[in-house]
This record gives C-alpha cells, structure tokens and sequence, in this order.
C-alpha cells in the first residue's frame, strides 16, 4: 500500500445510537461506521467488526457497557453525546488508554429550559389541564386550583453547570434559591445546605441537576420525600438513579409527596405503570437535550473530539 492509500483508511466506528442526518452525514464522510442500533444481528455485526473499532459514539445515559468495552482491542476513543459518564467505566478508560469525551455547555440551556417546563407544567397542571379540555370534561366542570410557582423556595440538587443555569431562570421567578452539593461555592448568592434532607425539608420545589454514578444512587430516598412533603414537588433532570423510584412511587400514591416532574427514569424507556396514572406527575421520556439546535451542536461537538483524536489534537472537551 502506497503512502496515499495508507492516509486514506477511515478509522472504523461503532454508533450506539441514531443521530441526526447532518451528524450521521459527516460521521459517514470520515469514517467507517457501524452502527449497533436497529440491527437485526447484533452478535453477527459485532463478530466481524469488533476487533477493528477504533471509537465508539454513544449516549450520556446508554453509555458503552463493559463487556462491550472488553470486547473492543483496538478501542482508542469514546464520544458521549451528553455529559453524563455514569455509564462509561472510567476507571477501565484510563487504564486501557482509551480517551472519553462529552459535550459540555452546548446542552446547558435546554436542559435548565426542561427543568423550568417541568417546574410550570407540574405546579400549574399544565398537561392534566390540557387533558381536561381535550376529553371534555372542561364542559362538566372546573379542574381544581394548582400551586403558584412565582416566589417559591426552590432547591438545587448539583450546583453545576445546569445547575446553576437553573438558578439563574428561578432567580426570574423570585424564587429563594438554595442548593446542596459535595461543597459549597463561593461565586454564587445562594444558600448552601449541607445535607440534602434539609434542603428538602427548606425546599417547596426540589431539582435533581447532579450526575448519576455510585455516589449519588438512590440518594432521594424517602426520608428526603418526606422532608419535601405533601406540597413539595421534585423535579428530576439528572439521573434516574439518583431517585429511588420505588420509593417515589409510595411518597406519590400515599399523598406524602405533591408531585413529580420526571424526565429521566432508572430503566428508560421503561417508565413504572404506576407513575402513568398519577395526575400530579409530569413525564418525558428523556428530552432535556433534545432540541434540534442542541443535537446539531453536541453532534458537532463529538465530531470536533473525533477528529481531533485520529489527528493525534488533544480533545476539545476530554474527560479522560
Ligand atoms: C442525552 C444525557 O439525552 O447529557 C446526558 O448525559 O443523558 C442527555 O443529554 C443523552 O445522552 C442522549 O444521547
């Protein structure tokens, strides 16, 4: 093979996920890629091409399981379409050289837009509202009063990057604004709260903005639903495995909780029937990201770390 042909081999590609058709486009122009998703079989594909992978692209919450990433030999790189790493062993990363990169900051908004839509849409009722009028009911009757969210005590889960972009709208609102995390920091006005129980039992509205992993499953326990109590709402835009959920389920059905904004889930997309039937719970099937926008941005974003690999460029935004 002559020294032009060598510069031509396109590094081959494991996808995970579908992306957008732009996206899709240029991973298609640079790159061999194979993609996991859709296909019929998933052994046979991974049988003929597994040895070849050089980078996986994938997303925040599926993540690249480990026996996958034993099966990997040549695996240099892993591009999250997020900013969750949970679902990536790190540790194993670094040990095998492997780099991993997310897409920091170009989310940031959208996900704190999520967060304040399901702050509205449970407080004020908005899709058991907009049920009301399309079955009719609205012709038998009035729906009942909701609650006010302009002045509330909110509290953050995760003073980060969304976080704080959170903050920021609440601030909007009027709302008292105070947050627990691994410290407290001294660049923002708001009230730091050590434990998450006393935030909870000091908040009217708690959100979840902290990243999943060991050190924060199942930390909404009940004891912290309790403490929100039966006119608090939790708000959910970090993890599903930061909540325990069958507890929530318990808070919610016993009338000890007021009710739930949930955008993420401990086994999407399978959400417990039990949260279907509740009028006080507000659900996405994990849209925080999802505008056409920002999908177009991270997408940019994991092709920017990509090709900054196979050049031998540091990544532009690594986390390992
Ligand atoms: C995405 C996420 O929805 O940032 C994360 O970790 O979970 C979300 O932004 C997910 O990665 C889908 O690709």
């Amino acid at each position: 093979m002559g020294r032009s042909e060598v510069l031509k081999v396109r590094p081959e590609i494991l996808v995970m996920q579908p992306f957008m058709k732009p996206i899709e486009a240029k991973f298609d122009a640079a790159y061999v890629v194979h993609r996991l998703y859709g296909v019929k079989d998933r052994e046979a594909l991974l049988a003929e091409v597994a040895e070849r992978i050089k980078g996986v692209v994938t997303g925040g919450a599926l993540g690249l399981p480990r026996d996958l990433m034993d099966r990997l030999p040549r695996l240099e790189v892993v591009a999250i379409n997020g900013i969750g790493t949970d679902a990536v062993d790190l540790t194993k990363a670094r040990e095998r050289g492997i780099r991993v990169a997310t897409t920091p900051n170009v989310l940031t908004d959208d996900v704190a837009d999520m967060a304040m839509g399901l702050i509205l849409a449970t407080s004020r009722q908005l899709c058991t509202g907009d049920r009301f009028v399309r079955s009719g009911q609205w012709l038998k009757g009035n729906l009942p009063l909701a609650r006010k969210v302009t002045g509330k005590r909110l509290g953050v889960l995760g003073l980060g990057k969304v976080g704080r972009a959170i903050a920021k709208r609440a601030e909007a609102f009027n709302m008292s604004i105070a947050y627990t995390d691994i410290r407290s920091f001294d660049d923002v006005s708001y009230t730091f709260v050590p434990t998450l129980k006393d935030l909870a039992n000091e908040s009217d509205i708690l959100v979840v903005a902290a990243a999943g992993g060991p050190q924060s499953q199942g930390i909404v326990n009940s004891d912290v639903l309790n403490a929100l109590g039966s006119d608090g709402i939790l708000i959910n835009v970090g993890r599903g495995s930061i909540v325990d959920e069958p507890a929530l389920i318990a808070a919610l059905t016993g009338g000890r909780l007021g009710g739930a904004g949930l955008d993420v889930f401990n086994d999407e997309p399978r959400v417990p029937e039990a949260l279907w039937k509740l009028d006080n719970v507000v659900l996405q099937p994990h849209q925080a990201s999802a505008t056409i926008e920002t999908r177009i941005a991270m997408g940019e974003l994991i092709l920017a770390n990509l090709s900054a690999h196979f050049a031998g460029k540091p990544l532009p935004t690594a986390v390992v």
